[in-house]
């Protein structure tokens, strides 16, 4: 069995911005119950001793929690790479200086658009000019900076501009993702699947890009899936790489998982090592044993691992199928489907952006 390089830690799903292509659960208020300073420090030294290097604090906004410093120092303590995923709202000067002398490494800012008008619309609330202070203050402070940018049917007619003011912010490395829909983003998928026009044009943006900033900025383009032939092998294959903890405790072998029906596993009532190793919901698609044909014989099988599991089971309510994606796939008109709505839409007068978003709503406006 593989060990984890990496813990992702959802420190809270409070977050001042409301995207609607957000990968959080879509049954927020059952998260509230968030793991305490001391159980989050259990958790690093506990993925640290089953050799996960990097630690990536997320969210959320993990800026909302008032011990990020803390556990940033403990994460530094342990000799793991930490990595703040922030939106940047909540990065005073004075708290980036906390956090620089508790020993962070890196930082990774979210962009919505290019321009506020769009970007408020898409982030909901007022937050473009906040973004781009946050991002001086990374620079300043000689921070490594990545720039992540979720690309979808309304930004990605500005994938210029934003390659653009990714530049301009000092960005060392920009990671251009094409959505992967889960949580928000797959109710609100019909406002968000591009065109093939859309994504025809924006790739070869981007390799003309690529090109032209070769020495100063890694790109870093992440396919849109649903127009690929093959799946993507979704986490390096489940429960091989990487363990990720949700602000209740909840251990899981990917960020969208908890809407799977497996069993749960939480690191309040088990260790990681435990779950890592021996959790009905991490073994249960660990390896190729588990693969229905036309995995089983395809060579490809190390490769992709099958797809996603969150994938399959979201399109096809049975998580241990083939992922639709897959042109080899015996469900594989799910997602041509899809695709021609969205290529069928392009044509209509209202144009690719007819479909209204719904945001993701404040973890305390849930009601269930
Ligand atoms: Fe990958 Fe399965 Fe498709 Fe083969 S059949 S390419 S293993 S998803
Ligand atoms: Fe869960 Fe791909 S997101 S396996």
């Amino acid at each position: 069995m593989d060990r984890p390089f990496a813990l992702l830690a959802e420190l809270t799903y409070e977050c001042p911005l409301h995207c609607a292509y957000c990968s959080n659960p879509l049954e927020l208020s059952r998260y509230t119950d968030e793991l305490s300073t001391g159980e989050w420090q259990r958790v690093f030294t506990e993925s640290r001793e089953l050799g996960a290097l990097q630690l990536h604090l997320s969210g959320g906004e993990p800026l909302r929690r008032r011990d990020v410093v803390e556990l940033v120092r403990t994460g530094r303590e342990l000799g793991m790479y930490s990595n703040l995923v922030t939106s940047g709202l909540g990065l005073s000067a004075a708290r980036a200086e906390q956090l620089r002398e508790a020993g962070l490494d890196h930082v990774q800012i979210s962009v919505q658009a290019d321009e506020p008008v769009l970007s408020d619309r898409l982030a909901g609330t007022p937050s473009y000019q906040r973004k781009i202070d946050a991002a001086r203050t990374v620079k300043e402070l000689g921070w490594p900076l990545t720039v992540n940018v979720v690309l979808h049917r309304q930004n990605l007619d500005r994938i210029e501009g934003i390659l653009a003011l990714v530049e301009e912010m000092g960005a060392d490395r920009v990671e251009l993702a094409n959505t992967q829909y889960y949580g928000w983003a797959w109710r609100n998928r019909a406002a968000l699947l591009p065109t093939r026009e859309q994504l025809e044009r924006a790739e070869q943006v981007v390799r003309e890009a690529r090109e032209r900033l070769r020495s100063r900025m890694q790109i870093l383009y992440i396919l849109p899936d649903y127009y690929e032939r093959y799946p993507k092998p979704c986490m390096g294959g489940w429960a091989s790489r990487q363990v990720v903890v949700a602000p209740n405790g909840d251990a899981l072998p990917c960020l969208a998982a908890h809407e799977l029906p497996l069993p749960r596993a939480n690191v309040r009532e088990r260790s990681l090592e435990w779950i890592w190793e021996e959790s009905p919901l991490f073994q249960r698609f660990r390896g190729t044993d588990w693969m229905p044909q036309p995995c089983r014989g395809c060579e490809r099988r190390e490769l992709d691992f099958g797809g996603c599991r969150c994938q399959a089971f979201q399109l096809t309510g049975d998580a241990a199928r083939t992922d639709p994606v897959c042109h080899l796939s015996p469900d594989h008109d799910i997602v041509t489907a899809a695709v021609r709505r969205a290529n069928d839409r392009a044509d209509d007068a209202a144009g690719p952006h007819e479909v209204a978003l719904t945001p993701r709503p404040h973890p305390r406006e849930v009601v269930l």
